[in-house]
This record gives C-alpha cells, structure tokens and sequence, in this order.
C-alpha cells in the first residue's frame, strides 16, 4: 500500500518524507487555506516545492467548477513538474475535463467521490485515481469504507488501472481498513501518521529494555 500525505504543510511533507513515508502527497483548497495560501502564484509555488521535496505524485485541485475554467487551471498545473496529478470533483463538467485530460496524457485524481459507481464512471472517464471520502461518510453514520471495499470488487471485476486512494483518513483504523480493503493508496493526515507509529507497549518495552541495560552495566 502506497501512503500519501494528506497535507499542504511543507514541515509535516518533510518530517513524514524523511520517515520513508511519503509516496505522494495530496492537497486541497481547504488545506492550502490553512496554510495561508492567498494567490495563484503562491499556490503554484507552494505546488512546486512540494514536488521538488518528494519527486512523487501531487495532487493539485482546481478550483474553477466549469469544464473550461478546469481545464484551463489544470493544464496550467500540469506544467509546473511531471509529479502533478490535477485534482477534479466529481461532477458532469469535471468528468468531461477528466476525459479530455486523460486523452492529453495529464493525470487526474478525481475527488469527492462518496459512492461507488461515481467511483466507477471516474474511471470509465480514465482517471488514474479515485478519492472516496472515508470519514466523511462516516460522520454521518454510513459506513465510509464499505465504499472502498466496493471500489476495489469493481475495479478488479473490470481491470481498471485507476488506483484508489483512501481519502478523508481521521484515524488508524482506517489506514487498516483500506489496507485489508486493498486500497492502492492512504492519504493520511501528518497526526494519523505519528499515530500509527506509536504503541504503548513500544515504549513500555523500550524504557525496560534500557532500564535492564543500565543496572547490568552498574552491577
Ligand atoms: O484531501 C481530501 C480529504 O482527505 C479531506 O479530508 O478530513 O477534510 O474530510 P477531510
């Protein structure tokens, strides 16, 4: 399973990619808010240096709802580094531009998803990711992976290449979830990733492991 980083923040991309465990990043305009991103320019600088740091897929998201506006933005991201994968909500225009994408050779993670079939049309339209929002759904008593498991029983039944990345991570059982589910891909928020690290009887075992050391070497 490949993890992602579900983030804008260039602090949380480093630390997590020198833990090993960035194979891509993901970002939306919710995340880019939060980390101050005001304009164009800073957004596609910020784009930039995110793949510059990881030299792996980032998903970039439009924020224009019409196909052409889309489709401008899009191609307009795509030419900052080959990493950038454009982000398109699933919607009738942001089908169209993934289609018209993908025929360019421009990757398309489509976003929003929240469904199996919208899952399924994404990738008749030739995304090369799907983003089903787990705790979304969650949040409102639907079980949120049921949706990824059904992705995947899809896609394999039909040899999609389209890869799936469980998104809308909130907690490590859905990293496990999607694992089991054999989602490709998590993106997980920098604090679900400290959190999978850590075990209590990690760091009870540690601390007795020394403790044992020391009192050898003082007796
Ligand atoms: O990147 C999209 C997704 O992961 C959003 O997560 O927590 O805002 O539902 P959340």
């Amino acid at each position: 399973m490949k993890f992602f980083i579900d983030t804008a923040n260039l602090d949380e991309i480093r630390e997590a990619h020198s833990l090993g465990l960035v194979d891509g990043v993901t970002t939306n305009p919710s995340l880019c808010a939060k980390v101050g991103i005001k304009t164009d320019k800073q957004f596609e600088d910020l784009i930039r240096q995110i793949c510059e740091l990881v030299q792996a897929p980032v998903s970039a998201e439009v924020t224009a709802v019409d196909e052409a506006g889309m489709l401008a933005e899009a191609r307009r991201y795509a030419k900052i580094t080959d990493c950038v994968a454009v982000k398109i909500p699933m919607t009738p225009d942001g089908l169209k531009a993934t289609r018209k994408l993908a025929d360019e050779g421009i990757k398309v993670n489509v976003t929003l998803i929240f469904q199996p079939l919208q899952a399924l049309l994404a990738a008749k339209a030739g995304a090369a990711y799907v983003s089903p929002f787990i705790g979304r759904l969650d949040d409102i008593s639907q079980r949120g992976m049921e949706c990824v498991e059904q992705i995947v029983t899809i896609f394999e039944n039909y040899g999609f290449d389209t890869e799936i990345i469980v998104a809308s991570i909130r907690n490590p059982v859905h990293v496990l979830e999607g694992a089991l589910a054999g989602a490709d891909i998590a993106t997980v928020p920098y604090g679900v990733i400290m959190q999978l690290i850590k075990h209590p009887l990690t760091d009870i075992g540690l601390k007795k492991f020394l403790e044992d050391w020391e009192r050898t070497r003082k007796s």
